[in-house]
């Protein structure tokens, strides 16, 4: 290979050297300067071409969108904006662009535009400095883990359980839809199906990530998972991707103590690694701020990002969260949409009140009515609650789900009992708590709702290449 990449180009010393850059063009203006992107930065080389030597054919072909590979000198460069620019020698088009019907013209387009032009928007500014974060914080979250000795444990996506017992799975089947076999009750005999039984596709690897810690100590996953919920909201997604650390001998509090260094460790790693894109989003979001009044606007990206690196997570109970939600103004004011009581899943709008009003700050809330969360928690001496916690952030809500692990086995037989959890397809899960059973906690961490954290964007569509949501699954 011996074309050099933009992002080292504009580092370099302007020596005059012949150096071969490919990518693609941002603009052209006056029949000159081209400015040229090849996704490793979010800056532009600008290439100056010499019309005179360059033939006419060519130049016509220089339209927004099209692919060139360009030879030239890299040059210290007299316009101000950059420091260094390519002298052009030969301009070679490698792929042309209609700029009639090239969709991403050199103007600002809405992001709702750019969620039809999926396989598109990778080209624009915000999209490459998203995915560029995107797989910086992925970098970082392996580097974590593997720094601290866990292992990364390959979870299967088809599964015949459902994790979270909350009912929202995509089936996996070969079954010819139109005439499946049938069983003698009419009912679709899925022991016919490839597996011989029902499967779907997963919505957490926790339990088989919990095998893995009761042998290897520390494990992690990080993998998609699927959930059919019909949910058309900001910050869900019907494919997307969660780490799952899981961790043999660790209690809730060890739980809480490594969620919340992960999560810092990792955002200081995209500060440190990406700061131009960082300081384009934050300018980004700045202009969209400024059409919202003063009293709502979020703070600026960089410093949101800095303020949560730098402060300790506010952690209490859920049931101080009900109280401090029950006195609460808004609560008084009767301005909650949904009621306040001991016992209801805190909705969006009570999270949001509790880190962006109350503590401004993230904060981990512990310590669950054990009827809103999942089967496999550790219930609490108190009979009424179990050793969960949600991590909460600013603008997001919840970041992170996890909890301590029911890990005696009678108890957890009765509360799958109560919960209807089906046992004989949990014989497994079971067995791990008859053979050399230990406390052990983990927990789940969303990672396109780190994404939409760390880059600022209102919209978890816009922080996953190719989203799928209820509806769309186009690209
Ligand atoms: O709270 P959840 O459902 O927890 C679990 O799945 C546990 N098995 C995790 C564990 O203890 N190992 O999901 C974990 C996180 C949420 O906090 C949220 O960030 C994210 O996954 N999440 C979603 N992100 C995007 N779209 C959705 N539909 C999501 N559902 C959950
Ligand atoms: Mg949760």
């Amino acid at each position: 290979m011996t074309h050099r990449k933009v992002a080292e180009l504009l580092a370099a010393a302007p020596t005059s050297q012949t150096v071969t850059v490919k990518g693609w063009v941002r603009t052209f203006r006056s029949n000159r300067f081209i400015a040229l992107n090849d996704g490793s930065t979010i800056h532009n080389v600008q290439v100056v071409v010499d019309f005179e030597q360059t033939p006419e054919a060519v130049l016509k072909r220089v339209t927004t969108g099209a692919c060139l590979a360009v030879t030239g000198k890299l040059v210290a460069s007299v316009g101000s904006g950059q420091a260094v620019e390519i002298q052009a020698e030969s301009v070679a088009i490698l792929g042309d662009s209609d700029p009639e019907k090239f969709p991403l013209q050199p103007k600002k387009h809405s992001l709702e535009f750019l969620r039809e032009k999926a396989h598109l928007r990778p080209r624009t500014n915000t999209f490459g400095a998203i995915l560029r974060v995107r797989h910086a914080l992925s970098f970082a979250i392996h580097q974590y883990f593997n720094d601290r000795g866990f292992y990364n444990l390959h979870t299967p996506i088809i599964t015949a359980s459902d994790a979270e017992g909350a009912g929202q799975m995509f089936r996996v089947t070969t079954l010819d839809p139109v005439n499946p076999p049938r069983t003698e009750a009419g009912a679709v005999d899925y022991r016919e199906d490839f597996f011989g039984r029902s499967t779907n596709l997963t919505v957490s690897g926790q339990l088989e990530g919990e095998l893995g810690a009761l042998a290897l100590g520390l494990i992690y996953t990080f993998g998609p998972t699927f959930r059919a919920e019909n949910s058309n909201t900001p910050r869900h997604l019907a494919e997307f991707w969660m780490i799952e650390p899981e961790m043999a001998f660790y209690d809730i509090h060890d739980n809480m103590d490594l969620a919340e260094d992960f999560v810092k460790t990792v955002i200081r790693y995209a500060l440190d690694r990406c700061a131009d894109d960082l300081a384009f989003l934050h300018k980004r979001l700045e202009e969209e701020e400024k059409t919202k009044p003063q009293a709502e606007r979020a703070l600026p990206l960089l410093e949101k990002l800095q303020f949560v690196v730098d402060n300790a997570f506010e952690r209490l109970t859920y049931t101080e969260a009900i109280d401090i939600l029950l006195k609460s103004k808004p609560h008084k004011e009767k301005k909650f949409q949904f009621p306040v009581e001991w016992g209801i899943d805190l909705q969006s709008e009570h999270e949001r009140y509790l880190v962006e009003k109350h503590f401004k700050k993230p904060v981990i809330l512990t310590g669950y009515p054990k009827d809103i969360k999942a089967f496999y928690m550790k219930q609490n001496p108190d009979g009424k609650t179990v050793a969960a916690m949600d991590v909460l952030f600013p603008g997001i809500g919840e970041i992170i789900g996890g909890s301590q692990r029911e890990d005696d086995y009678d108890k957890l037989r009765t509360r799958m009992a109560e919960m209807h959890v089906p046992e004989d397809g949990l014989w497994w899960y079971l067995e791990t708590r008859q053979f050399g059973t230990c406390p052990h906690a983990g927990f789940g961490l969303g990672f396109e709702r780190l994404v939409q954290f760390v880059t600022g964007m209102g919209n978890i569509r816009d922080v996953i290449p190719f989203p799928r949501t209820p509806k769309n699954a186009e690209f």
